[in-house]
């Protein structure tokens, strides 16, 4: 009797797309690899691989692609290098329609480099908690509203467009609990400020989708819908896709992830990896909600890049696609 041998992972490659009701048709994934991957890294990769990591996630298709940070370099050596990536990318736009290459910018000196090369989208990073804001940016929430509020106007006028982040709504690992009406005060003050997007952050990976469904109710109460709303897991808990699939249930349509689940914070130690692209890849194909990401091409751009940073990738879809 001839036996059938068991497909592998790997030839699987893709999963069965079974709908879940409620659930939106596509997703646009703000990819954070290239930023928020690259910033915690012990060491800093060359430019050139950065040019083509970044190179290479356009081309699997991904089309919002955190690219560089315009900060104090000695705050975070590892991403010191923007004025000389930005350029070795800043033309993958015009080979690539509609892709997007925001960077982070904290203050008006970021802004100045940024639109020196052109940047034509920025986010300016804030902190629901004080303790977090004073160790990232030196600042009291208060004073960091201040610093953000002629970056947000004078980008505007520019034509380019602002993301606002907010660090640690679900917990921080100094104060602990951070109360849903002080996340929704300051993420309100970013939108008022002119924000364009808002991206709830989870930087300890410690929030668990009742505290997602419930934050993103009290911004629906407080006037703010899902659809000014994007969602950025850390997955230090391994809770990233249950906050996810969650956060799309209320609404949200822009996922933040991190190609190969690199990512963390230096200034928040707590912090591991974001969620995977490819993990959050697997489960919307298998929705079959609309990315518009090859998989096996992210899949091995990982793969590469685990090999250059000489560790294994945390995904656990990259490690079962390319086992
Ligand atoms: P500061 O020391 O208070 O800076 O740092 P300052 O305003 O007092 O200026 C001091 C000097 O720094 C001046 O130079 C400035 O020109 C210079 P001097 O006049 O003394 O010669 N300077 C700059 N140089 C280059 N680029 C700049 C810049 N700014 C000032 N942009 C500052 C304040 C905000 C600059 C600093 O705290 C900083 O750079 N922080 C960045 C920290 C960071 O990047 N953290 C990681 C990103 S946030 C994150 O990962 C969370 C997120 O993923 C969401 C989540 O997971 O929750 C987004
Ligand atoms: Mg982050």
């Amino acid at each position: 009797m001839t036996s059938t041998p068991e497909p592998t992972v790997t030839e699987l490659g893709l999963p069965d797309r079974v709908p879940l009701a409620g659930l939106p048709r596509s997703v646009r994934i703000h990819e954070v690899g290239p930023r928020d991957g690259l910033q915690n890294e012990q060491t800093a990769l060359p430019v050139e691989v950065k040019a083509e990591f970044i190179t290479r996630l356009a081309a699997a298709g991904l089309r919002t692609i955190e690219s560089a940070s315009f900060v104090h370099p000695k705050w975070v050596p590892q991403l010191a290098d923007a004025e000389q990536l930005f350029p070795l990318v800043a033309g993958l736009r015009e080979q690539y329609p509609g892709l997007r290459l925001p960077v982070l910018v904290p203050n008006e000196r970021g802004l100045d480099r940024a639109l020196a090369h052109h940047a034509t989208e920025v986010a300016v990073f804030a902190s629901a908690t004080e303790t977090f804001a004073r160790r990232n940016l030196n600042r009291t929430v208060a004073e960091s509203l201040e610093m953000f509020e002629p970056v947000v106007h004078r980008a505007l006028s520019a034509g380019a467009q602002v993301r606002g982040y907010l660090s640690m709504c679900f917990g921080d690992p100094w104060e602990g609990p951070v109360p849903v009406s002080k996340v929704v005060e300051v993420g309100r003050a970013l939108l008022d400020l002119g924000c364009t997007e808002l991206s709830l952050g989870d930087t300890i990976g410690t929030g668990t989708p009742g505290q997602v469904a419930a934050l993103l109710t009290a911004f629906g109460a407080a006037g703010v819908g899902p659809e000014r709303l994007a969602v950025h897991f850390h997955d230090t808990y391994g809770q990233a896709l249950a906050n996810t699939l969650t956060a799309l249930q209320c609404g949200v349509t822009v996922v933040d992830a991190s190609a190969g689940g690199l990512g963390g914070c230096p200034y928040a130690k707590s912090a591991t990896g974001n969620l995977a692209t490819e993990d959050l890849v697997w489960m919307l194909q298998g929705l079959g909600i609309e990315t518009g990401v090859d998989l096996e091409a992210l899949s091995a751009t990982s793969a590469w890049l685990a090999g250059r940073l000489g560790r294994p990738s945390p995904s656990r879809a990259v490690r079962a696609l390319r086992a």
